[in-house]
């Protein structure tokens, strides 16, 4: 008894220490891989490394509802955060890595059953990850041992599909999460009309794919945020917004982890207008007082309808906020119309920013001329500071280019395209462009790329884009002919 008082003891001072619960956590996960390789179940070490590891998991599990250890490019990421390496830690943090690289472990996710196991399920745990490397498949192996109901409370995470793909098969993956994301978002909203509980479980995962294949392409994604749905608008809307807004997150440097949350608020952002008639949402001429309001009620009631929603607590409070401002101005005009001078979140800002250029760039029924990609971010860009964040637009503009992926340029050569890929560096300034040709049937068929930054002889471009139109004038889905690269 005196030992295990000791011990604890001893854990709190080194948490104390520590800059971090998740820092603790793989120092005390190392500690008992260590331990439990040397030492029998029985030994005085084994026991005390074993009940520092459930203590430290129990701690965790007050703050969070999962908790993911993973290994790539050489850094070890808790709870999709990437840890630090000081001097306390580095050590650890090697041994992991390479604990991980033996394995050909990409990562663990833990539940909060965790908080439940004792010390044999704790210790087991231990000795399996490291009898794993004697077998043939390793992570095979160690799959069979966690289906059993004693390991319910872990499982391996596989290293994100693609991470050597081609563009055409990332761009297979990126629309197939596009239309899962898209399904999703209906099966809440379809359940929420019947006045089911609708979880959130599928929009997270599909959520996490997009930010993992925004980490291996953002172009790609991009691309896809030009897809234009004329008849549920709300739904791609929703969609546009959630993957924009990730990949905005991602280019100012947010966390994985991060990067869920706020693409989870985009894709949440607008379900208050599941109360709205749907006259009102599709009415060509101007709306009348009532009709208004009921639209300025929205944000409000996107937040009752997310906390409703069947998730843990900890993930609904930290996505309540943004969808409540995304109609705030970055000057707090806008509406709801609040009382309070703090600024915006950071994750209101950046949905307001990628939901006013996905509705500027939408065709609508009172609108059927939408504004093409680059005339909406100089539409925006005139509002900078008043009804956008300037810092965020700046990058926002920076990350979709003068020619946004999907914008519809015509060339000198009289030719027609697609932007491919923004070209939104200093270096590469000029957008790649696919070529759309009419086929011998007379449709029209993605062709090839085009480079524009490419100089003749003289050192002038090749190329140059004459005008731009929007790909909704001439019914095009710039998304369909993007995937055919
Ligand atoms: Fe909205
Ligand atoms: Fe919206």
């Amino acid at each position: 008894m005196q030992e295990q008082v000791k011990a604890s003891k001893k854990s709190q001072e080194i948490i104390d220490d520590l800059d971090s619960l998740n820092e603790a956590f793989v120092l005390f996960f190392n500690r008992l891989l260590q331990t439990a390789r040397i030492h029998e179940a029985k030994n005085q070490l084994t026991v005390n490394a074993v009940k520092q590891f459930i203590e430290i998991s129990q701690k965790l599990f007050k703050e969070s509802s999962e908790l993911s250890i993973e290994a790539h490019h050489e850094r070890l990421f808790i709870q999709g955060e990437k840890l630090l390496l000081k001097q306390q830690t580095a050590a650890t943090i090697f041994t992991i890595l390479n604990f991980f690289e033996n394995l050909s472990l990409y990562g663990l996710k833990f539940n909060p059953k965790m908080s439940d196991i004792d010390f044999s399920q704790a210790y087991q745990f231990a000795r399996l990850l490291i009898e794993a490397p004697k077998h043939e498949n390793p992570l095979e192996w160690l799959q069979k041992y966690f289906e059993q109901d004693r390991f319910q409370w872990v499982e391996i995470i596989s290293a994100p599909k693609g991470q050597d793909l081609f563009a055409t098969q990332k761009a297979e993956l990126a629309y197939q999460a596009y239309c899962h994301a898209y399904n999703s978002l209906k099966e809440v909203v379809q359940k929420i009309k019947a006045n089911h509980r609708a979880g959130v479980r599928k929009a997270v995962r599909v959520v996490q794919d997009i930010t993992d294949l925004v980490f291996m392409d953002k172009s790609i994604v991009l691309g896809l945020a030009t897809i234009r749905d004329y008849d549920d608008y709300t739904y791609t809307h929703s969609v546009n917004v959630g993957v924009t807004s990730v990949c905005l997150g991602h280019t100012i440097g947010l966390s994985r982890k991060s990067l869920v949350r706020l693409g989870i608020c985009g894709l949440f952002h607008d379900l208050g207008k599941i109360d709205i008639p749907i006259e009102i949402l599709n009415k060509a001429s101007q709306l009348d007082e009532q009709e208004y309001k009921k639209i300025q009620q929205h944000s409000l009631n996107s937040v009752r309808q997310i906390l409703k929603l069947e998730a843990y607590r900890d993930l609904i409070a930290k996505i309540i906020l943004p969808p409540f401002e995304h109609h705030l101005k970055y000057d707090l005009s806008g509406y709801p119309s609040v009382n309070w001078s703090k600024p915006i979140s950071l994750f209101g800002r950046i949905i307001e920013i990628c939901d006013v250029y996905d509705a500027l760039t939408s065709p609508r029924i009172y609108r059927p001329t939408p504004l093409t990609p680059d005339r909406a971010l100089g539409f925006m860009l005139a509002k900078s500071g008043e009804d956008f964040d300037p810092t965020l637009l700046k990058w926002f503009i920076n990350m979709m280019g003068v020619y946004p992926v999907g914008s519809l340029v015509k060339l000198n050569t009289g030719e027609v395209g697609l932007v491919y890929q923004s070209g939104a560096s200093k270096e590469y300034p000029m957008p790649v462009v696919l070529l759309i040709k009419k086929n011998a049937e007379d449709q029209l068929k993605a062709d090839k790329l085009l480079d524009l930054n490419e100089t003749d002889e003289n050192g002038k471009p090749v190329r140059t884009i004459e005008n731009s139109y929007h790909p909704a004038q001439y019914g095009i889905q710039p998304a369909i002919y993007l995937m055919q690269v």
